[in-house]
């Protein structure tokens, strides 16, 4: 792995986060989750680099990023489509996603876990924490079709996180 800089990070992050997805994982080599991830952007806020990304409260990573100072954004390319499709509709309450799936952690210099597998790695620090509110859509039709009745879920965690290291292969 080498490190970049967000100068050097010359990618669509709209099209690698919506169409390639990402995993975002929270722990510690000895305990972390991960989930596949298709929501979420890349941006410039209070003079920083950030990523933010939006996790319903219902998801075991959920747990570890309100726990964690840092979370970690991959992208695995699409190589790797079986991972995220399993990171994406199993639960770590209820498996061994590493084991599942073949996903080698490994730690970054500041503790966090990343994968072997990942193209692309974001480490990033949590500035920010926010629960979206149903009286804050503007668009109700935002609301009606990712928050009804059947989608029987909660609304999400808004996480606004600096992007403090960029790892590649
Ligand atoms: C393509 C795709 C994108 C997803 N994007 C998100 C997302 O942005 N936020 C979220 O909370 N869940 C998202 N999910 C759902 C979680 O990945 C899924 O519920 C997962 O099983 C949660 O795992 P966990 O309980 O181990 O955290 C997405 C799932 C898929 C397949």
């Amino acid at each position: 792995m080498k490190e970049i800089t967000i100068a050097e990070l010359g990618e669509n992050m709209v099209t690698a986060i919506s169409k390639e997805w990402m995993l975002v994982t929270a722990g510690s080599v000895e305990s972390w989750n991960t989930m596949t991830a298709s929501w979420g952007g890349i941006g410039f806020l209070w003079n920083r680099p950030v990523a933010f990304v939006f996790v319903r409260p219902e998801r075991y990573t959920h747990g570890f990023v309100e726990c964690c100072e840092r979370f970690t954004l991959s992208f695995l390319g699409d190589a790797h489509r079986d991972i995220l499709n399993f990171c994406g509709s199993h639960s770590g309450r209820d498996c061994d996603k590493a084991a599942a799936t073949g996903l080698r952690p490994l730690a970054t210099p500041d503790g966090c876990v990343m994968f072997e597998q990942a193209r692309l790695t974001l480490q990033c620090r949590k500035l920010y924490r926010s629960e979206m509110q149903a009286a804050e859509f503007l668009d109700p039709k935002c609301l009606e079709r990712w928050y009804g009745p059947g989608e029987g879920q909660s609304l999400h965690t808004v996480y606004v996180a600096e992007i403090e290291h960029i790892y590649t292969r």
